[in-house]
């Protein structure tokens, strides 16, 4: 049984507007997905959770002031935030109020917070096999590009360091705005152009990334020699540029909707019943769905709602997600995930080349070699 049978508020603070609405309204969709379930199936012990959506627009400030209104109103459990510099401006406000951030979406890693569950990649879950599948099939010389905020700058950091372990090179490092103007695309591919890398990585975020990859086709770059690799470029962004711009690149996350799991196939058909047929379901909707299901099992298993009840029920559950297993690792909040590389193919489907055989262990300071591999992808081959 639960501390009360009154229905429990839940903060749900995704953008529906701004740069990175285009994967951020996937986040939301999938956490609303997931909690009609919930309720579907009798709620937390009988108790129906009640989401409370807000807007903040892809602006750390009104990321920030939501949540404040948010934990001013009671509540205590929010699951949001996309980017990273919206993540570090909401926690703030969450460790002061000892709510609970449920995160749902790749990061730069190096942080822990005791008010926080990350249920998306750590670098070493994606970072390291894409470093090692693009330098092996195309080549060692890369230019990276990234929009103008902190994950960007963190993870091109990382990025650097684990092409130069391969012994290749970083030809060039450029940032253009979280919004940018035709002028800062022309110049990127300009540049891309003179220097003719073997890879560009990208850690242009939201519609950006559109304007970057159409560019990148009008500029008739042969994708099959020099790729665009990148962390962040999904299905939602993939839908918004069109396959013609998407194929060819490549990604690497923990998931993605061609999965052919039961697991996969039934979260894609309840979640394109309820959202349209041709909704594209990324990697960061597919952790936003399951880390409300890991809420909802700990909230079960501990009859609690508070935060330190919580955390402790959650390092006893597993969840057979639409990924494969997942579980919270209690030392660090971070998320047992299954590395992967895709291809975008001529339908705009992401081609699974690469998948780990297991769920690798969230390192998010980099400091452990994973069991049983090198970080290496020779050890993830299918
Ligand atoms: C990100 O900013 N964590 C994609």
């Amino acid at each position: 049984m639960l501390d009360t049978s009154d229905p429990l508020e839940v903060g749900v603070l995704f953008s529906q507007t701004g740069a990175t609405a285009v994967v951020e309204k996937t986040q939301r969709q999938a956490v609303l997905l997931a909690i009609e379930e919930i309720n579907q199936s009798g709620g937390l012990n009988g108790r129906e959770i009640v989401p409370i959506c807000a807007d903040p627009r892809s602006d750390p400030r009104q990321f920030r002031h939501e949540a404040k209104e948010m934990v001013q109103a009671g509540i205590k459990i929010i699951f949001g935030c996309y980017m990273s510099s919206t993540r570090r401006a909401v926690l703030q406000v969450i460790e002061q109020s000892d709510a609970l951030l449920f995160y749902p979406t790749l990061y730069e890693g190096f942080e822990f917070s005791p008010n926080c569950v990350y249920s998306g990649a750590a670098p070493n879950q994606n970072s390291i096999v894409l470093a090692d599948y693009l330098l092996e099939s195309y080549g060692d010389r890369f230019y990276f590009v990234g929009s103008n905020y902190v994950f960007p700058y963190e993870s091109n950091r990382i990025m650097r360091d684990l092409i130069q372990n391969l012994g290749g090179r970083v030809l060039d490092e450029r940032y253009i705005p979280l919004v940018p103007k035709a002028d800062d695309i022309d110049r990127i591919i300009a540049e891309i152009a003179t220097c003719a890398p073997a890879v560009v990585f990208s850690t242009v975020v939201g519609d950006a990334a559109r304007a970057l990859y159409q560019a990148y086709d009008m500029a008739g770059f042969d994708r099959a020699l020099m790729p665009i690799g990148s962390l962040t470029t999904g299905e939602a962004e993939i839908a918004a540029m069109g396959a013609e711009a998407g194929e060819g690149h490549i990604t690497s996350a923990p998931y993605f909707c061609s999965i052919t799991s039961p697991e996969n196939r039934r979260f894609v058909a309840a979640y394109r019943s309820r959202f349209g047929q041709e909704a594209p379901i990324s990697a960061c909707a597919e952790a936003a769905y399951f880390q409300v299901h890991l809420f909802a099992e700990a909230a079960r298993l501990s009859g609690s709602t508070a935060r330190a009840e919580l955390l402790e029920a959650l390092a006893k559950v597993e969840l057979a997600a639409p990924q494969g297993s997942v579980k919270v690792d209690s030392r660090n909040h971070h998320t047992f995930l299954t590395p992967r590389v895709a291809r975008v193919d001529a339908a705009g489907v992401f081609e699974i080349v690469y998948e780990s055989k297991r769920p690798l262990r969230p390192d998010p300071y980099m400091v452990e070699p994973s069991e049983g591999t090198s970080w290496s992808i020779s050890a993830l081959a299918l």
